[in-house]
């Protein structure tokens, strides 16, 4: 990956995946050096027909306080020094990680943090990384580290994981037309019952208002064609990875909408963001 870039120069990649009405995912990438702000902003936002300005987004939630590495996350050593997550974990709540040491995620070893809008965060001051073949499965994965690697095989999967909608906005289709969930604007369905107005058949709106430069937002969930059964695929989690010196990766980052099938609407991508000194 190095070699593509420049060595030197800071670098911004930002990848937002965009979700077309149902099923098919597009992601998109900007890469771009870190004091050249984007203005993709300035782009002509006029509403199209039956849209909306979102409101103010709520301020973020403050972190929990963090684990320990052998109490809490049956590792060996403390965040202070070395911690190594030798053993599966299922996590059952959202956990923070915070300290001055390295954390490291063995290989073959999986973390799970599979609820809808689990968060799993990471911020120590030394490396981390997810060894060989290691996963984690979580709504939301955050990593402050100064140096970070992903080894080859590995997966940090938040696919279908999204959790919650933000305040004042709905996140999923309200009717039973099975349209796709939404993105940067509301997913759409293909109009088939004439007595309907494509107004009363919009998909799902958007997940939040973080900015393009920073994105931060759930994918929103697929609608349903039934009243009893829930088919919607869920919305795609949410990856931020910001490192300071050297941040390698030879696995997968993955925050795709989940399938909707034919009864249900696909759920839209989720937001992932990396920065890094070099990668
Ligand atoms: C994790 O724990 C929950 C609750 O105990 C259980 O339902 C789930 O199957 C477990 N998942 C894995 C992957 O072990
Ligand atoms: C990882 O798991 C695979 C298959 O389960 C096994 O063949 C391999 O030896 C394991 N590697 C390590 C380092 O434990
Ligand atoms: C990471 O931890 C440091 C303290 O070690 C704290 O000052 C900082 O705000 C934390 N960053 C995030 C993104 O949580
Ligand atoms: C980060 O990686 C660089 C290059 O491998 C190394 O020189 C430095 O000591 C590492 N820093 C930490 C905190 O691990
Ligand atoms: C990782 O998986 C690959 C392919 O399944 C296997 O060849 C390799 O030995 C595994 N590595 C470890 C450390 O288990
Ligand atoms: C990533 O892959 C490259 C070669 O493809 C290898 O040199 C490097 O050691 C790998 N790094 C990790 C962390 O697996
Ligand atoms: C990762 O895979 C590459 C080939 O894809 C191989 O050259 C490299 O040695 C592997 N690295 C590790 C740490 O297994
Ligand atoms: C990621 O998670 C989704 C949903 O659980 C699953 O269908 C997919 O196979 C996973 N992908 C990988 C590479 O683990």
């Amino acid at each position: 990956m190095a070699s593509l870039f420049p060595s030197f120069l800071r670098l911004t990649l930002l990848l937002t995946l965009l979700a077309s009405p149902t099923f098919l995912l597009y992601p998109v990438c900007i890469v771009s050096a870190l004091d050249d702000e984007l203005s993709v902003t300035d782009f002509d936002l006029s509403l199209f027909h039956q849209d909306y300005s979102p409101p103010a987004p709520p301020p973020p939630a403050p972190h929990p306080p963090s684990v320990s590495c052998e109490d809490d996350l049956s590792g060996i050593g403390t965040l202070d020094t070395t911690c190594e997550i030798v053993s599966d974990l299922n996590l059952t709540r959202n956990v923070y990680i915070e300290g001055k040491g390295d954390f490291y995620i063995l290989p073959n070893i999986s973390v799970y943090c599979s609820f809808s809008g689990c968060e799993f965060a990471i911020n120590v001051t030394g490396s981390f990384s997810l060894g060989e073949n290691a996963s984690i499965f979580a709504g939301t994965f955050e990593l402050v580290a100064t140096n970070a690697s992903f080894g080859n095989g590995s997966t940090v999967n938040t696919t279908a994981l999204a959790g919650s909608p933000p305040p004042q906005t709905s996140g999923t289709p309200q009717g039973i037309d099975g349209a796709g969930g939404g993105h940067g604007g509301r997913g759409a369905a293909c109009l088939m019952d004439k007595e309907k107005l494509q107004e009363d058949v919009w998909g799902g709106d958007a997940y939040s208002w973080s900015t393009l430069q920073r994105p931060w937002s759930y994918g929103s969930k697929g609608g349903t064609t039934s009243k009893e059964v829930d088919y919607g695929g869920g919305g795609g989690g949410r990856i931020m990875l910001v490192v300071d010196r050297f941040l390698e990766v030879n696995g997968s980052l993955l925050a795709d909408g989940g399938d909707g099938g034919t009864k249900g609407g696909g759920g839209s991508g989720g937001s992932i963001f990396i920065k890094a000194y070099r990668m």
